[in-house]
């Protein structure tokens, strides 16, 4: 106890000085704020890249920077006041006057930083994890992203949940990545539009399975898609699928082949995107089978990236959900937010919104203007009785271009393949293609019945949908 008080004693003597003084204002600053964030540190709960940097870059900045501060300010008054020291330091007890002051400023310090602490850093912290501030702080990075999001099922699940998870191991993963990601936004590094897939995203079924355990989706499932043709008149026209959704825990259906219990789909793909599959493996509790697409050759097995399949690889866009052109105009038909009565509606607000506008203004003047253009010159008379409607559809144009490309972004139709489904992008049959195993004659199935039952397709009015009483039917389930 001596011992360390003649230790001390020199240190509280000497550091009564300025630069020593701020030194201590800015160790005591940044453990007292660190600290106010420690708790949700330790209980793993998901932050994002601006409380990163808080924790990680700054409080142990400003931390250090004081750490250094202290003994340069004591050698300097060492050095400025070297005839001044006393033999014997006082000692370290309330009549010190030194001491006090030292005393005082850390309280000081630490009473303010208490209510600054309490004040700003729980607001901060939480309106930094919400939706608004991931999707609209970063406004034109993220625009493309957030504005799928709004329209997706997801809308109300936080972008953290997704794309953190739970638990402080991928807590701290995520703030060291989006540290970076911060940086390379702040200085302009990134790449347009924001490549994918995420190559940090951690394995889906860490954070899908939080909300949608596996034994809950199950059975077969209805889904009625509507399309429009590109007759003068368009007519509304409807596929009925009954989808195998399966699962539950077995080995049923979509989910029960690939996710059932000790199922293990490993591929290699030869491309960023994943859109190439020339090599797949199958095991079940260990019973393993391999396909290879047909003149795939074991040589090039070394320019294949490996990777296990999970939800992700089927489900590309759970919430961020482009739309091709097609789809975008047939959505907005069925929701009756075009006026489906025009004449050529569909090839019209197909032909404006397939151009490539420079920019999002370019877009947003051009689009309602050329859509209104074509049915004051082609059907005045339409025009005159109809304008209403033709200007809300003209809006809905917009919208339908305006929710899923994104000239800034270079986010233009199509850049983000969705893997459910096999008409739009290759998805279930970048593997579906009958290739054959290594075993007996197994071949990754193509069968138009494998995955679903279709129940009608592209009718007026399916006979189906009468018979389960969706008569007149509207809208799809998507
Ligand atoms: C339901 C889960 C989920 C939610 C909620 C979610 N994301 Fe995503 N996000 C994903 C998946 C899955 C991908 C695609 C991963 C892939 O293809 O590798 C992705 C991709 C991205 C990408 C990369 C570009 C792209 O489109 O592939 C960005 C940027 C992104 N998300 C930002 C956000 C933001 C910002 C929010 C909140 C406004 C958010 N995400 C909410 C699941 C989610
Ligand atoms: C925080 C909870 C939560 C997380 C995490 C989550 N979801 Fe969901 N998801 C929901 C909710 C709630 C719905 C239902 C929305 C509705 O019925 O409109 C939903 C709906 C869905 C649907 C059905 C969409 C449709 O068209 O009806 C799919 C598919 C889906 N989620 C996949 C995923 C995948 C894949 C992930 C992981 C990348 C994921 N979800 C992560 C909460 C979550
Ligand atoms: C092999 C591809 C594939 C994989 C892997 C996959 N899914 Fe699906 N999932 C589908 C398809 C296809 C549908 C039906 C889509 C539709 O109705 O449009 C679907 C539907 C769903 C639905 C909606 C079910 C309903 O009854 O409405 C949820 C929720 C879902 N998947 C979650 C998940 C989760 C979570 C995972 C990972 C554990 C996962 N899926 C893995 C292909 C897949
Ligand atoms: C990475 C490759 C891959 C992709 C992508 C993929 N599958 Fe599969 N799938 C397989 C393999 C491998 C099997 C097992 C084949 C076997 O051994 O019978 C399988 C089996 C199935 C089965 C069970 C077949 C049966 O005969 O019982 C269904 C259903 C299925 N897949 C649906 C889908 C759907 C729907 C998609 C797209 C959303 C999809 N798969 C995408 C690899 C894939
Ligand atoms: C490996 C599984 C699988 C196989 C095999 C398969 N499909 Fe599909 N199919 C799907 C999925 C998944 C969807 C998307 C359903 C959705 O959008 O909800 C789909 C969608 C469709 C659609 C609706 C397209 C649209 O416009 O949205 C049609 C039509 C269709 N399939 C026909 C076929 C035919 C014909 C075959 C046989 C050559 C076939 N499918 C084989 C999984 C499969």
């Amino acid at each position: 106890m001596r011992r360390l008080k003649e230790f001390v004693a020199p240190l509280v003597y000497l550091s009564s000085n300025i630069t020593s003084l701020i030194g201590v204002v800015l160790v005591t600053t940044a453990t007292v704020l660190w600290l106010f964030l420690l708790p949700s540190f330790i209980k793993g709960e998901p932050g994002n890249a601006y409380t990163g940097i808080l924790e990680f870059m700054l409080l142990p900045g400003v931390f250090f920077a004081g750490l250094v501060l202290i003994p340069l300010g004591i050698h300097f008054y060492r050095v400025g006041h070297r005839n001044e020291l006393p033999p014997v330091f006082p000692d370290i007890d309330l009549q010190n006057e030194r001491f006090r002051r030292l005393l005082m400023f850390v309280g000081v310090t630490t009473i303010l930083n208490l209510i600054i602490g309490a004040q700003f850093s729980y607001r901060a912290v939480s309106y930094m994890e919400s939706a608004t501030f991931c999707g609209q702080t970063c406004h034109t990075v993220m625009k493309p992203e957030y504005t799928a999001y709004q329209n997706s099922p997801h809308a109300r699940v936080a972008c953290v949940s997704c794309h953190i998870g739970p638990g402080a191991n991928w807590f701290v993963k995520s703030k060291l990545s989006g540290t970076w990601q911060v940086i390379s936004v702040t200085f302009n590094l990134y790449q347009r539009p924001i490549p994918t897939p995420v190559k940090a995203l951690r394995p889906a079924r860490e954070t899908c399975e939080v909300c949608h355990w596996p034994q809950k989706f199950a059975g077969n499932r209805v889904h009625i898609i509507d399309k429009f043709t590109d007759d003068e008149q368009t007519r509304h026209l409807k596929t009925v699928l009954m989808l195998k959704i399966g699962g539950g825990g077995g080995y049923e259906g979509i989910h029960g082949a690939h996710m059932g219990p000790g199922v293990e789909v490993t591929y290699g793909h030869s491309d960023e995107k994943r859109q190439t599959i020339p090599w797949v493996q199958y095991s079940r509790n260990g019973d393993k089978t391999i396909f290879k697409a047909e003149g795939f050759k074991d040589a090039d097995m070394g320019k294949l990236e490996m990777r296990t399949m999970d939800c992700i690889d089927c489900h590309t866009r759970p919430a961020h959900s482009y739309k091709l052109p097609e789809r975008a105009v047939d959505e907005a038909l069925a929701r009756g937010l075009m006026d489906a009565s025009l004449p050529f509606v569909r090839k019209t607000a197909l032909s404006i919104i397939k151009v490539d506008y420079a920019t999002t203004a370019d877009s947003e003047r051009e689009i309602p203007k050329r859509f209104m253009a074509y049915y004051q010159q082609a059907y005045p008379a339409l025009w005159q009785s109809k304008r209403p409607a033709i200007e809300s559809t003209a809006k809905a144009v917009m919208a339908a271009f305006a929710e899923n490309v994104f000239p800034e972004m270079r986010v233009k139709w199509g850049v983000y393949p969705n893997n459910l489904g096999h008409t739009d992008y290759p998805g279930c049959f970048r593997c579906h293609d009958e290739r054959a195993g290594d075993k007996g004659n197994k071949t990754i199935p193509m069968d138009c019945d494998t995955c679903h039952k279709k129940l009608a397709e592209d009718e007026e009015s399916p006979k189906i949908l009468s018979e389960l009483g969706l008569t007149p039917a509207t809208g799809g389930t998507k």
